[in-house]
């Protein structure tokens, strides 16, 4: 399966991050590689001009978030169609980060998912454990129940994401069996083909190990994803 590396800015990044950008590109000699996904999604304040001058170059970009409704009276919020109306490909749904800054549940996530599909964006779902859910040793059943509320019915081709919550922005992973019996078990719940990406503290150095494993289809990068001169070995690393 194609590797998808995908790089969550979250909320860093203004229009000088252009040139990052810029640098990514020159750093793979001008054309990006194809037997790669390269996907950016960055705030959505530079989503349209970076879908407009960079869609080209073969990078793929997505939103962070979106609302579950097509319109409405919903403010400061972005629809799944807005997203998409900017070129955008993909778009994040179910963040840890939004799960606890948003109070958004999985229902919220299922329907956030879905919109994405019908506006005809691929939604990257994110699943994942709490420090104290891994250590008193339910991390699998949290993830199986996270899946179960969380993944669209059967409307289209999704990705998933596992981040375990302890791993972003730490600098701690867990181990690579406990990744690899994780991405099995969301394999075993999850669609034939469907991508699985692992997420949390994917750097340089680690990157080639945890994409070596099977099961494991690509990560979901934050802070290594905002530099150019870290995101590149990690695209590099992708099988
Ligand atoms: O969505 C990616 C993210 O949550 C992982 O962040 O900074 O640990 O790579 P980071």
């Amino acid at each position: 399966m194609k590797s998808l590396i995908a790089g969550n800015w979250k909320m860093n990044g203004i229009a000088r991050a252009r040139s990052e950008v810029e640098s990514l590109i020159e750093r793979f000699g001008g054309s990006m590689p194809g037997d790669r996904d390269i996907l950016i999604c960055p705030p959505v304040t530079l989503l349209a001009a970076f879908a407009g001058s960079y869609s080209d170059e073969g990078i793929l970009f997505g939103g962070q978030d979106c609302h579950a409704k097509t319109s409405g009276a919903h403010t400061g919020d972005i629809s799944a169609e807005m997203i998409a109306d900017t070129g955008a490909s993909h778009v994040i749904v179910g963040h840890s980060e939004r799960r606890a800054d948003h109070a958004e549940n999985d229902q919220t996530v299922k329907e956030k998912a879905e919109a994405a599909l019908r506006a005809g964006l691929t939604p990257i779902i994110c699943v994942g454990e709490t420090r104290e859910q891994r250590e008193t040793g339910i991390a699998q059943s949290v993830v199986g129940t996270q899946l179960e509320g969380s993944l669209p019915d059967a409307m289209g081709v999704f990705v998933v994401a596992y981040e375990p919550v302890w791993a972003i922005g730490t600098g701690l992973t867990p181990t690579l069996e406990d990744i690899s019996e994780m991405h099995d078990f969301i394999r075993s719940k999850t669609p034939e083909g469907t991508r699985l990406l692992y997420g949390g503290s994917v750097k340089p150095g680690n990157a080639k190990e945890i994409l070596g494993i099977s099961n494991v289809n690509g990560a979901l990068v934050g802070g290594a994803s905002l530099k150019a001169e870290d995101f590149f070995p990690i695209i590099s690393a992708a099988p």
